[in-house]
């Protein structure tokens, strides 16, 4: 299959330019294209000519979105219903990724699709936004909603979360992580196979795509000093300690029931970590 897929130097993207093997994928670099620009966009789908466009770009810092609410709805929102237009008009098939953000973090089991969203920041709003704008069209787009994403290729600047809780343990420092945050965290590696599984399915429509399983951030990191061999332990803190700007849900693990009705399971956010750690 021909796939055009912008965001590919990100952690999810690189997964799938990696992964997809027997795909042929072009994925032009952010600075030689802004998904926000549509005449970019036309040119790209004009040059090569994909039958299924991927986005993994998003405006997805979710404390700057807070003041950036322009920012995020072009980017979130906006841009994704253009892209999902372009495709319409050719009959190009369209992919895109949204959040567990679009979740108030009220519920005590993972939200499957069924599941009616209210976000409760101005990230998780513009996602659902994007999310809406392409699900009213009659077309063959995927909307696939994922939580906690980590993959070897983060930024170098920052790494992951894992990276940065075993270098403070490796470093003798206590990580102290939030006990009362509930979710899904998904390895890139894992969620770009099973996007892979979504679209041979020619099964359109709204899909949550996770690591198996609900666990705290605490228990999480636990996990990731454990699995890296490391014997320091890990503080467990309230989110009322960790002050964010933007508006969290304390819950927000998803079950990708749909997935598993096409017969695809992923793996569990524990082998999630271990696979991680092997492919570093
Ligand atoms: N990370 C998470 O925890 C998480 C959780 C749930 C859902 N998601 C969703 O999953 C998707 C992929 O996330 P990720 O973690 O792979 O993100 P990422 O590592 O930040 O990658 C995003 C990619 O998109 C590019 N990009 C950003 N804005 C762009 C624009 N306007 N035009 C063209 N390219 C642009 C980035 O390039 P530069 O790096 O050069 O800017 C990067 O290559 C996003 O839709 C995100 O909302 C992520």
């Amino acid at each position: 299959m021909k796939v055009l897929l912008v965001g590919g130097s990100g952690q999810l993207g690189s997964e799938i330019r990696l992964r997809w093997t027997s795909d042929e994928v072009v994925a032009p670099a952010h600075d030689e294209f802004e998904f926000d620009d549509a005449v970019a966009l036309e040119r790209a789908l004009d040059r090569f000519a994909p039958e299924l466009l991927v986005n993994c770009a998003a405006f997805h810092n979710v404390d700057l979105c807070e003041t950036q609410t322009d920012r995020a709805f072009a980017v979130n929102a906006l841009a994704v219903d253009r892209a999902a237009a372009q495709c319409e008009a050719r009959g190009v098939a369209f992919l895109t990724i949204s959040t567990d953000y679009v979740f108030d973090g009220n519920a005590v089991l993972p939200y499957t699709e069924e599941d009616c969203p209210r976000p409760i920041s101005a990230y998780g709003a513009s996602k659902l936004a994007g999310e809406q704008l392409v699900l009213r069209r009659d077309m063959k787009a995927f909307v696939v909603r994922t939580c906690g994403v980590y993959g070897i290729h983060a930024s170098k600047s920052k790494g992951t979360f894992i990276d940065r809780i075993i270098a403070q343990a490796r470093a003798g420092e206590t990580p102290r992580v939030v006990n009362d945050v509930i979710a899904s965290p998904t390895y890139a590696g894992h969620l770009a196979m099973a996007l892979r599984a979504i679209v041979a399915s020619d099964a359109y429509g709204l899909y949550h795509a996770c690591n198996a399983g609900a666990v705290s951030w605490y228990d999480f990191a636990c996990a990731a000093v454990e699995l890296a061999g490391v014997t320091q332990p890990v503080e467990a803190i309230s989110a009322a300690q960790w002050k964010a700007p933007a508006r969290r849900p304390a819950f927000s693990a998803l079950a990708s029931a749909r997935l598993r009705a096409l017969g695809c399971t992923l793996p569990s956010w524990r082998e999630g970590i271990a696979a991680y750690l092997r492919d570093k």
